[in-house]
């Protein structure tokens, strides 16, 4: 039987706010939130999706009142953001059963694009667990007390989101004890033992941080 579709969408960050009074995942590009051109890569792949947005309470009724005014997204599951990444994920796992297909990505990479993500509920679906990365491009130093060092590059990738996971897996991963560590889904699901398959990710895939990467971001949509 098909295994049904989850998006964890984690955007509960810290809240930079990038010069405006909002937290990035709600400045508006192109006329929308970065937050629902994220979601919306989900929402054109060709087959349905649930669509979990993991917020802190703060922001939740402003979200809620955008998809009201804007007629957007009727149906959502909205749990509240922890004190770390790994915390608000775990909220939302209580919303995704076993034997379904769980992707979590960040809300402020709104270049994903559905064929890229059917591509990778398609691989979560065989091997159990996929996260894309991608090589670098810039030469990389080690720094050092004193300056530093040259260090190479092709032992080392960028890894991305969405991360695709059987839910079961991801399921059992959380239920470990926090580590700092854990800045993304790969590293829980690796550390509970679990083998994580790395495929190419996408060049512009980029998770929006910097006021410059927002300006691309303009520029590209
Ligand atoms: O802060 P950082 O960029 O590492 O956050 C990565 C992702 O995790 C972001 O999408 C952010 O919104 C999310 N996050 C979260 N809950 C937290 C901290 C970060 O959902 N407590």
């Amino acid at each position: 039987m098909e295994r049904k579709k989850y998006a964890v969408i984690v955007a509960a960050g810290s809240g930079a706010r990038m010069n405006s009074k909002l937290p990035k995942q709600f400045i508006e590009i192109a006329g929308k939130p970065l937050l629902r051109h994220t979601i919306e890569k989900f929402l054109a792949m060709s087959s349905p999706v649930e669509i979990i947005v993991v917020l802190s309470d703060e922001y939740k009724e402003y979200w809620k009142d955008y998809c009201r005014r804007s007629d957007f997204l009727p149906r959502y599951t909205l749990p509240t953001g922890g004190f770390t990444r790994f915390h608000s994920v775990k909220n939302a796992l209580e919303y995704v059963p076993d034997g379904a297909l769980v992707a979590v990505h960040d809300g402020v990479r709104p270049f994903v694009t559905a064929e890229f993500l059917e591509g990778l509920f398609a691989e979560a679906d065989k091997c159990g667990a996929v996260a894309p990365a991608v090589p670098l491009v810039e030469s990389i130093r080690e720094l050092t007390a004193d300056g530093s060092v040259p260090a190479d590059r092709s032992r080392f990738v960028a890894v991305q989101t969405p991360q695709v996971f059987r839910s079961e897996i991801l399921r059992k991963a959380y239920a470990q004890s926090y580590d700092t560590s854990f800045t993304d889904d790969l590293t829980v699901v690796q550390k509970a033992g679990f083998p994580v398959k790395i495929v190419d990710g996408l060049r512009y895939n980029i998770k929006i941080t910097t006021p410059d990467d927002l300006r691309l971001a303009e520029a590209l949509l």
